[in-house]
């Protein structure tokens, strides 16, 4: 599998918190069955004021620990970046970083309140020519009033990333909930782990991949947790979204069925 979005990186956000850090979500992954991880740090001043040549710095150092340590995990360089005015400039300068070089970029609006201007927003952006992956819609606060302008954005071209531990319940029912609409409804282009730790936000993809193997299918577990984001790393455009998912798991469970079979393993 291929993860494109962890906070792996030591002492630079809320991810690990030092070097012995990394290398245990590194190990996890491993043993998980990912071989390419993405180090997307958040950049979202003042907090965190992470640019482009300092992850590179930063993963270029991990890149060599992984080698002493004989981790066979290929890194490669991203962010996680925070909604600013400024942020089609700092595209286009490198100072925030896409996926790996490519048109594709992390993209998080703030988790509370519905950023104004957000359909305008992206609309610019892809006109520029750089591809929005809106991470974790599923946990965001205002999903709920708003659902209609994430279809909206995904629509437009806006791809959506949804976190493997929200699908198995890591961040409760109502956010697995979400994630499994999501999924059934085909809005989906990724699963990342957005891991922070190695405890209870981990690098592991495997559990998400199971469950939306038996939900959905190979094809779609293929798709989301390999195919697209090789494609993502190749700057090549997404799969067409399957259409067929989108009845396969409704007619066989119903969704409240779904949702309470999940919770009760
Ligand atoms: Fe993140």
């Amino acid at each position: 599998m291929i993860d494109l979005h962890s906070h792996i990186l030591p002492g630079i956000d809320d991810g690990a918190r030092n070097l012995d850090d990394s290398l245990l979500m590194a190990k996890t992954a491993v043993a998980t069955g990912t071989t390419v991880l993405a180090c997307t740090p958040h950049i979202k001043p003042p907090t965190y004021l992470n640019n482009g040549p300092a992850i590179d710095a930063a993963v270029n150092f991990l890149r060599s620990q992984l080698e002493l340590a004989d981790i066979p995990l290929e890194l490669v360089v991203g962010a996680d970046i925070h909604i600013n005015h400024d942020l089609l400039d700092g595209l286009k300068t490198g100072r925030l970083p896409t996926i790996n070089g490519s048109r594709y970029f992390l993209f998080e609006p703030d988790h509370n309140v519905l950023p104004p201007g957000m359909e305008r927003f992206c609309a610019s952006i892809l006109a520029a020519g750089f591809i929005p992956v809106l991470t974790h819609p599923e946990r965001l606060v205002w999903i709920e009033r708003h659902y209609d302008l994430v279809c909206h954005l995904e629509e437009m071209g806006v791809a959506l990333q949804i976190t493997a531990s929200s699908i198995t319940g890591g961040f409760g029912r109502r956010v697995q909930q979400w994630s499994m609409r999501m999924l059934g409804e085909n809005r989906v282009d990724i699963i990342a782990s957005d891991a922070h730790n190695n405890t209870n936000r981990s690098t592991s993809l495997s559990d998400a991949w199971t469950l939306v193997e038996e939900q959905f299918g190979s094809a779609c577990a293929n798709q989301l947790l390999l195919e697209n984001p090789q494609r993502i790393l190749q700057d090549q455009p997404l799969l067409e979204k399957a259409r067929d998912w989108n009845t396969v798991a409704p007619q066989k469970h119903g969704w409240l069925n779904l949702i309470n079979r999940i919770s009760s393993k």
